[in-house]
């Protein structure tokens, strides 16, 4: 498959099958996401990997970082739902006090988190990229043992899968372009 192929096909994939993922696979797809372009601040990201029981660790950090409502509302089957993800990824970013800085940051991470869809897809290894209300819940970075200069910048759930959604749709670039020519 060509790059433009990966990145046309590629889409967000929820259900997980069975088969394992290994770890060396994921720490190959790590050290190709880590090609993504960075400003300010080098490479500002680290990851934390949960797979087998230590899905069960990050299942309980999330339950108690979600509000009470959010736990009486969809605590139970948010647990149910995690433990058929056989990986997660905690992508950790850097925090600065400069917005341009943060921007810059973000931009450089959601990069990262892109390379690390696309070459996954290359492998058949589906990708759901969250970002829950959990994220911003102080207790989420004394779970995970943040630095005060990190942020938990979004969560990766990984697997194999059977199925893709089959409808997707994109509005066609020229649709969104204005071209300036005089
Ligand atoms: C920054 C960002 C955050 C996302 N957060 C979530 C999320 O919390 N839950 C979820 O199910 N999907 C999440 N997604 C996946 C999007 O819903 C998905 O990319 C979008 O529907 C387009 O579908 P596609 O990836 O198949 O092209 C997120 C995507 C991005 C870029």
């Amino acid at each position: 498959m060509t790059v433009s192929e990966i990145i046309r096909e590629r889409c967000t994939i929820r259900e997980f099958n069975d088969k394992k993922v290994s770890l060396d696979t994921i720490t190959e797809l790590l050290e190709t996401s880590v090609w993504a372009p960075y400003h300010g601040i080098p490479e500002p990201w680290r990851f934390i990997v949960f797979s087998e029981n230590g899905m069960e660790r990050l299942i309980d950090m999330i339950l108690q970082a979600l509000s009470l409502p959010e736990r009486k509302e969809y605590g139970e089957k948010l647990k149910t739902y995690l433990r058929t993800v056989p990986v997660a990824i905690a992508v950790v970013g850097k925090l600065d006090r400069n917005q341009k800085i943060m921007d810059e940051v973000s931009a450089s991470v959601s990069a990262l988190i892109q390379n690390f869809q696309l070459a996954a897809w290359e492998k058949e290894i589906g990708v759901v990229w969250k970002t829950q209300s959990y994220m911003y819940a102080p207790q989420i970075s004394k779970s995970l043992v943040l630095k005060p200069d990190e942020k938990l910048a979004g969560v990766l759930l990984c697997g194999y899968f059977d199925k893709k959604p089959t409808e997707r749709f994109r509005k066609s670039a020229a649709s969104r372009t204005t071209y300036v020519k005089a």
